[in-house]
Parts: structure tokens; C-alpha cells; sequence
């Protein structure tokens, strides 16, 4: 038998005999044995092809639909599986006074985890080297079913409403006639948004690329609350301290690395967990009692602010430790799907506007992006069970009903044995709110000072490597953009505005008479409202 004849698949063709087929044999996915996979079927060997080619129609429509659209953020990413084991306790007092979530609960207790870390504005293949936030989503199978931390490197973030969120990504994101990034559309943005001063003192320090996923902290960034068994609410903050160190790369470096390895975090990350060196992160938290704290400068719920640490302590909670690479990329993190309003009793939102507005989105994109059930998917799915009466929808696989209720009731309430509300009494958070539905800022904004603070606390290399790197986005920018970002600098710190104008060939002086009038109003919104320390 020649070749040619051993590919047309026949009943001669030894090798494809029947006993020949195991479970290594190549199936479609109906369960067909495939005879020939290199080959379409077409009329004699140069064509044309028929229709009926099931199996080649099978296998290209399949590949045609690999993708999934990708995040509209954080769409490069990689992630791992791991656990978090509890202390049990909060710094040195028990964890119970504060939340009842059981995930807290009994020194050494293990839940199992899903990390996923990413970049932030650049697209599924883009390198990993980029100047940008890192995300830190977690996601923790409790036994009282999901929760979700989702969170940055960075401790704050540029905005403080979720109504500009859509505005800030567009700035950041491709020009939408060239498609390229462009850093003067990026601060035309930036200098009508003084509010995000703070998290640019970081992002374009070294603290804006991570040397890898390994040695960087996660932050929750927005203001959450515990709730402990009397109903009693706790403001909260949570950080990830990892255990290796923390390491930050200047643009330089960052840019040796880009040209021989745009992979490399991904590849840090899988290669420390396959080599058994697992990474490990200590849980933190920062707490304030739940009220709106006027004795102090900042609003506690704006997330473009530290709480200072010399008055809200770090306090450990508990260690998460990586200890194994996905099985699979795409069905492990290219599907996961982590949201804010994953939370489980005990663990509770606080008003922070931002909060409130992202906790739609991560659930509404994940239903356009993954599908309506995203849920069932095994990675996102609760290890606990579902039990819902949830019906259909695009790649329905599960039922949510349990054995032992009755499979023709899937609604509530019924005298047929369908599926019931829990009895378990809890006494609940009820925080009163009264107020005239406005749409206005919050009142203490105070957008430079931590700013400085900030400036001020980088490290010598870390402000140069900073001024630099401003100095170099702001170069392409017109004048009067240059100008108000010099201004809004030499608010934070004036040898910060010095310094950038410096290396703009221009003065502090000479951008602040070079702003008309209208622009000094709109760059300083608090007017009027900030604090003597703004
Ligand atoms: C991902 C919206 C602010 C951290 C996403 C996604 C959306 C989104 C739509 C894609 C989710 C997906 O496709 O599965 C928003 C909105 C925000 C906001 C509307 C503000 C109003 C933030 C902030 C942080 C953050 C402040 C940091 C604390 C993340 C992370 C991911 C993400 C880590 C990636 C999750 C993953 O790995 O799948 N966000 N976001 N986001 N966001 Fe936000």
C-alpha cells in the first residue's frame, strides 16, 4: 500500500483498523474516529471540494470561534491556583469581633484560590514590560460559596466615580483613527483630572512596572466592610504583602528585558510554581470605624487615597500561597470571571462610589464576553453547590437543583418540594441612608497632598527615573497641555513642577501665566472646598 492510498482512509488502511482504536485515536467532537486529517475531500486530488466535508467544516468553524472577545481591560493576563490559610485573628485580637465571614475563621483553616494578574490597557498579546497598573483578582472558593477580591498593584487609582472610567480607559487606550497609544491624548485627559496626581506619581515611577507578578503587592484599592455577628460594620481596606520582596523596574531596564522577552512575567510565574518555588502573599487589613471620619483630611471612601499607615496599621489576616499552574490557560484564566459583588456573609460593600459603580460591570461584561453562563463554567463556578432556579440560556450545561428536589419545580415559592429560602437567621447590616439625589463631588478632595507626600517618599532613583519619564510623554504634548500638568505637579510639591518644567525647557512661572484664566478654573474644581493643606 503507496502513501497516497493510506491516506484516503479506506477499509484497507491498517492503520486505522477498529482494534487499532483506543482512547489515543483522534475523534471528532461527535465521537467519530477522524481517518484523515490532512486532507479535505474534494473531486480527484486538486479539487474542488464538496460540501458534505463534515469533519474539515467541523474542524474550521470550531477554530474560527477560539476567541472569546477579550477583557476591555486587563486582557493580558495569567493566573494560578493556590490557597489562603487564616490566622484566625486580625493583628492580635480575634478576627470574630470584626466579621463573622467564616473564610476568616479557625487559625489555619486552608480555602483553595484562583489568582489572575494582568496589565491593564493593552490588548491579550501585548508585552508584559508596558507601563501600567497590574491586576491582583482573587478569587476565593469559601465554603459559604464565592468571594472575589479584585484589585491593583497599586493602592489607588486615578479616579474616585465610576462615571469616568469609560473616559479614562478611552485616553489610555489606541487612538481610535491611528491606534496607537498616545501620550499627549493620555494627559489632554489627565490634566483635566487633577484627582489622579497621586496614582500618576506612581504609575510613572519605577512602581509602574512590576519586575514580575512575583514581587509586587495587590491592593483592594476601594473601601469595603466587615460585618461581624451583632451586624456591626467595620471599614476595611485589604492588601496583599508578597513574601518574596517587592521589585520595580526603571523605564531602562524595563526596556532591556522588552527586547529579548515581552512573556517574561508569565513566564516567571509559571516556571517559580513548576520549580515548586511557590509565591506567597500576606493578607492585610486596614481598619476604620464606620462613619465619614471629618476629623480626617480625605474622604475614608476615595479611592485616590492612602489611609495613612501610622494611623490605620497594617494588621495580618492570613497567607495565600501559589502552588499550582493552570491545566489550561484559556478554561482556567482566559474564562475566569471575577466581579466586587462576589462577596460571602460577613463581607459587605461600603458606599465608595467607585465601588458601587464597578460591581455592575465586571458581571455585565462577563455575560456579553464569556456568556450568560459564565457561571457554570467549572473555574468560576462555587466549589459549594449552586442551587438555583435558573433556566437555559446560550451553553446551558448544569442544573442547578440538587438531587432529592423535585426536577419539575424551578420556581419558589411551592408546596412541591422545590428548592427554599434559607432559614438561617443573621442579623443583617442595615446602614440608613438620607439625602437628596444629586450628581455632584465629593467635598474633600484633596487632590495634591498625598500626591507630594508621595513625590517626596519615592527614593532618589525612583523620583529621577519618575521625572523622566514624564518629562518624555509630555514632550509630544501641545503647550497648553504641558502647562497644566506643570501646574497641577508644582501643586503636589513645587520642586516636582520645577523639575518636570525643567526638562519641558519651560518654568513654573511661565506655565502658570501661560494658563488662561479658564483653564486655572477648571484644573482646580475644590476651589473654595479644599482644606488649608490642599
Ligand atoms: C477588569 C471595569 C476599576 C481591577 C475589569 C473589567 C471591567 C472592569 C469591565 C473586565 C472584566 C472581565 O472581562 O472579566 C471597571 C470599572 C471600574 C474599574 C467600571 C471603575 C468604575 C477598577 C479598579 C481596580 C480594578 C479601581 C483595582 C482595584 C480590575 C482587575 C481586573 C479588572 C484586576 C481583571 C480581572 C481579571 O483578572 O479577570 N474592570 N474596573 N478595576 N478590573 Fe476593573
Amino acid at each position: 500500500m503507496d502513501n497516497d492510498t493510506q491516506r484516503t482512509g479506506g477499509p484497507n488502511d491498517r492503520r486505522f483498523s477498529k482494534q487499532d482504536e483506543g482512547e489515543k485515536t483522534l475523534t471528532t467532537r461527535q465521537g467519530h474516529p477522524v481517518r484523515n486529517n490532512q486532507n479535505i475531500r474534494t473531486v480527484g486530488n486538486r479539487g474542488p471540494a464538496t460540501l458534505e466535508n463534515y469533519d474539515f467544516i467541523e474542524k474550521i468553524s470550531h477554530f474560527d470561534r477560539e476567541r472569546v472577545p477579550e477583557r476591555v481591560v486587563h486582557a493580558r493576563g495569567s493566573g494560578a491556583h493556590g490557597y489562603f490559610e487564616t490566622y484566625g485573628k486580625v493583628g492580635e485580637e480575634p478576627i470574630e469581633k470584626y466579621t463573622r465571614a467564616k473564610v476568616f475563621s479557625g487559625a489555619g483553616k486552608k480555602t483553595p484560590v484562583l489568582v489572575r494578574f494582568s496589565t491593564v490597557t493593552h490588548p491579550a498579546g501585548s508585552p508584559e514590560t508596558l507601563r501600567d497598573p497590574r491586576g491582583f483578582a482573587v478569587k476565593f472558593y469559601t465554603e459559604d460559596g464565592n468571594w472575589d477580591l479584585v484589585g491593583n498593584n497599586l493602592k489607588v487609582f486615578f479616579i474616585r466615580d465610576a462615571m469616568k472610567f469609560p473616559d479614562l480607559i478611552h485616553s489610555f487606550k489606541p487612538d481610535p483613527v491611528t491606534n496607537i497609544q498616545d501620550s499627549e491624548r493620555i494627559f489632554d485627559f489627565i490634566s483635566g483630572t487633577p484627582e489622579a496626581m497621586h496614582m500618576i506619581t506612581f504609575l510613572f515611577s519605577p512602581w509602574g512596572i512590576p519586575a514580575n507578578y512575583r514581587q509586587m503587592q495587590g491592593s483592594g484599592v476601594n473601601t469595603y466592610r466587615w460585618v461581624n455577628k451583632e451586624g456591626k460594620g467595620t471599614l476595611i481596606k485589604y492588601h496583599w504583602e508578597p513574601l518574596q520582596g517587592i521589585k520595580n523596574l526603571t523605564q531602562k531596564e524595563a526596556n532591556a528585558i522588552q527586547a529579548e522577552n515581552f512573556n517574561h512575567a508569565t513566564q516567571d510565574l509559571f516556571e517559580a510554581i513548576d520549580k515548586g518555588e511557590y509565591p506567597e502573599w500576606e493578607l492585610c487589613v486596614q481598619m476604620m470605624e464606620d462613619h465619614e471620619h471629618p476629623e480626617l483630611d480625605f474622604d475614608p471612601l476615595d479611592d485616590t487615597k492612602i489611609w495613612p499607615e501610622d494611623q490605620f496599621p497594617f494588621l495580618k489576616v492570613g497567607k495565600m500561597v501559589l502552588n499550582k499552574n493552570p491545566d489550561h490557560h484559556y478554561n482556567e484564566i482566559e474564562q475566569a470571571a471575577f466581579g466586587t459583588g462576589v462577596l460571602v456573609d460577613g463581607l459587605d460593600f461600603s458606599d465608595d462610589k467607585m465601588l458601587q459603580g464597578r460591581t455592575f460591570s465586571y458581571s455585565d461584561t462577563q455575560r456579553y464576553r464569556i456568556g450568560a453562563n459564565y457561571l457554570q463554567l467549572p473555574v468560576n463556578a462555587p466549589k459549594k453547590h449552586a442551587a438555583t432556579n435558573q433556566e437555559g440560556g446560550q451553553m446551558s450545561y448544569s442544573v442547578d437543583r440538587p438531587k432529592g428536589v423535585n426536577p419539575h419545580v424551578n420556581y419558589e415559592p411551592s408546596t412541591l418540594n422545590g428548592l427554599e429560602e434559607s432559614k438561617h437567621e443573621v442579623n443583617h447590616h442595615q446602614p440608613y441612608a438620607e439625602g437628596k439625589l444629586i450628581k455632584e463631588t465629593i467635598d474633600r478632595e484633596n487632590n495634591f497632598k498625598q500626591a507630594g507626600e508621595r513625590y517626596r517618599l519615592h527614593e532618589d532613583w525612583e523620583r529621577e527615573d519618575l521625572i523622566m519619564n514624564l518629562v518624555n510623554s509630555l514632550k509630544p504634548c501641545q503647550p497648553h497641555i504641558q502647562h497644566k500638568m506643570i501646574h497641577l505637579f508644582s501643586k503636589c510639591d513645587e520642586d516636582y513642577g520645577k523639575r518636570v518644567a525643567e526638562g519641558l525647557g519651560k518654568t513654573i512661572e511661565e506655565a502658570n501665566s501661560a494658563m488662561s484664566e479658564e483653564f486655572a478654573d477648571e484644573i482646580t474644581p475644590a476651589k473654595g472646598k479644599l482644606p488649608k493643606n490642599g
